[in-house]
């Protein structure tokens, strides 16, 4: 079945270079993907080597990581292949711009995904002055994507901001306000930066993304499976986003705030507490396949 194809791009949330191929067959085309700590601990051959006994070393699992976004690399359009930096609170920026421009070098259309932390944001900073594509990650904030869009102004290469909407809507807040807010904010900018709305849970996610005109969106398998059975629907004028959890109850909204874009990066608010939770979380992902 040819489909419409979103303007929105479509990239793939997952870390099964198996599963991105069947994806890519299903809808005809696949703009990019997204992988992180905890997509990577899942991948099957990193987990049967792990239900073998065999834990890995911090260099074996580097390598396991380079090998799957390696098969990844060529199923993918232009968005490219979003590759994450190991990084806990203790992490230097230095450290995570270590990692960021080996992973670079793994594949020719890698972008390097940094935390909404200062420290990944100084690293963001290095990135673009040396040409790196990055991706700004556990966005929770408006606050965070303004700094986003200052710390890397100037950027040859569009910039990727990732606001997590399933889990602010997970603890009741709409997350899909958040993209919107930081859509709005952005129209005041120079466009350098492209929203990529992630942590996508639901078809309606997906639907309202597209009304919003997001740059990028990047979903798990089985959603668009999901979108695929239902025929590749794209919403028309009438679409209304229903801002409900699983449960029906209604999501509180978050307001929109009035930020000045041209600050500097340092004077936007980056504490969010789920940013924090996100990177112990994937901290203890990363750390599970590895050996004492
Ligand atoms: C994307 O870059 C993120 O890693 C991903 O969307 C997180 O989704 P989750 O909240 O379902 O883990």
């Amino acid at each position: 079945m040819a489909i419409r194809r979103p303007s929105t791009k479509i990239l793939i949330d997952g870390g099964d270079p198996e599963e991105t191929a069947r994806i890519r067959n299903l809808l005809g085309f696949l703009d990019g993907q997204t992988t992180n700590p905890t997509l990577v601990a899942k991948n099957p051959e990193v987990q049967e080597r792990i239900a073998s006994g065999h834990k890995l070393s911090r260099e074996e699992q580097t390598q396991e990581y380079k090998k799957i976004v390696q098969s990844i690399s060529p199923l993918v359009d232009s968005a490219g292949v979003s590759i994450e930096v190991f990084a806990d609170f203790d992490t230097t920026a230095d450290q995570m711009l270590a990692q960021g421009e080996q992973m670079f070098t793994w594949i020719p259309n890698a972008y390097i995904k940094y935390p909404c932390i200062a420290e990944g944001l100084k690293a963001a900073r290095i990135s673009i002055e040396r040409g790196m594509r990055v991706n700004m990650t556990l966005c929770f904030s408006q606050s965070q994507a303004a700094a986003v869009y200052a710390a890397t102004r100037g950027s040859k290469e569009p910039v990727y901001v990732s606001p997590f909407v399933g889990r602010l809507d997970d603890q009741g807040e709409n997350g899909m306000d958040l993209v919107r807010n930081i859509k709005k904010m952005y129209e005041e900018g120079d466009g350098h930066v492209h929203v990529l709305a992630a942590s996508l849970r639901r078809l309606d996610h997906l639907s309202y993304a597209f009304t919003l005109g997001v740059e990028l969106a990047t979903v798990p398998g089985k959603i668009l499976e999901e979108w695929a059975k239902a025929g590749f629907p794209l919403p028309d004028q009438n679409f209304q986003y229903s801002a409900v959890d699983a449960k029906g109850n209604e999501l509180k909204p978050i307001p929109y705030q009035k930020l000045e874009l041209n600050s500097p990066w340092e004077s936007f608010d980056l504490r969010h507490e789920l940013t924090d939770k996100g990177i112990r979380k994937f901290v203890d992902d990363y750390n599970s396949t590895l050996a004492a």
